[in-house]
């Protein structure tokens, strides 16, 4: 489990992050959620590491996150898919997803030198386009290459930043479904921005609710009321 207790972030003068509190039950989904530019990004940027942060409690399993530097996260299990796919455009399918397998290694102690076969059982695309340079896959292909290179690394918790923005409505559905089926046939436990009202609901075990750098609500999935979305969403 992911649990942060009273996190603070600053850029410069400006505090973005106020006192977030909230917890990442296992093998669930949770999903954060609130507006553009109310500190989503930010909040997952916290966690692994690439912003400085104040916290009073940042734990992963039982490592305090706060003193374990942001490579040491992956090596830790949490693999993390930012904002806006960041695949390698020259590089080969097959040689994007490679990328994950010496942190994978160093991680399990195995030197197995395969991509293993849940993630082209997960993405049949990336099997039948394993030569096909990155750059050359549609956008939605490439988010599924980013979620695949981040399953190489076998971890325990994975992180995606609006896995669906911008993606054409058929692999939206292909990733919405891996996502559940990696919380009930692989056991692993997922956080997610997400911003679109249908998948919330599909996805959504737990949410977390920002506004203005601020948890202003937090529950269960059926938990997220007319009321907050109202309030708190762009719908
Ligand atoms: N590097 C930075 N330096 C200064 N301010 C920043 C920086 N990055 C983000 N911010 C500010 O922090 C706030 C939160 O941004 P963040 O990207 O976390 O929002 P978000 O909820 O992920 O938005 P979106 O839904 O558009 O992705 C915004 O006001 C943004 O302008
Ligand atoms: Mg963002």
């Amino acid at each position: 489990m992911l649990k942060v207790e009273n996190l603070n972030q600053y850029y410069g003068q400006s505090h973005i992050l106020h006192n977030i509190s909230f917890e990442v039950p296992n093998k669930q989904c949770t999903c954060i959620i609130g507006r553009n530019g109310v500190g989503k990004t930010t909040l997952l940027k916290s966690i692994m590491g690439q912003v400085a942060v104040k916290a009073d409690v940042m734990q992963y399993s039982d490592m305090d996150l706060r003193t374990l530097r942001p490579e040491k996260r992956a090596y830790a299990g949490i693999a993390y898919v930012p904002q806006g796919r960041q695949i390698f455009p020259l590089l080969t399918v097959e040689d994007n997803l490679r990328i994950g397998l010496p942190v994978y290694q160093k991680r399990s102690g195995k030197r197995r030198a395969a991509i293993p076969d849940m993630v082209y059982e997960l993405f049949p695309v990336l099997a039948e386009m394993k030569q096909r340079r990155g750059g050359d896959l549609s956008g939605g292909q490439q988010q599924q290459l980013a979620i695949g290179r981040a399953l190489v690394l076998n971890p325990g918790l994975l992180i995606l930043d609006e896995p669906t923005e911008g993606i054409q409505p058929n692999i939206v559905a292909e990733i919405t479904r891996v996502i559940r089926r990696l919380n009930e046939e692989w056991g692993l436990t997922v956080l997610i921005v997400e911003q679109k009202l249908h998948l919330i609901r599909a996805l959504a075990d737990h949410f977390v609710l920002i506004e203005r750098g601020n948890c202003v609500a937090k529950g269960r999935g059926d938990e997220l009321t007319p009321e907050l979305i109202q309030t708190y969403l762009s719908v």
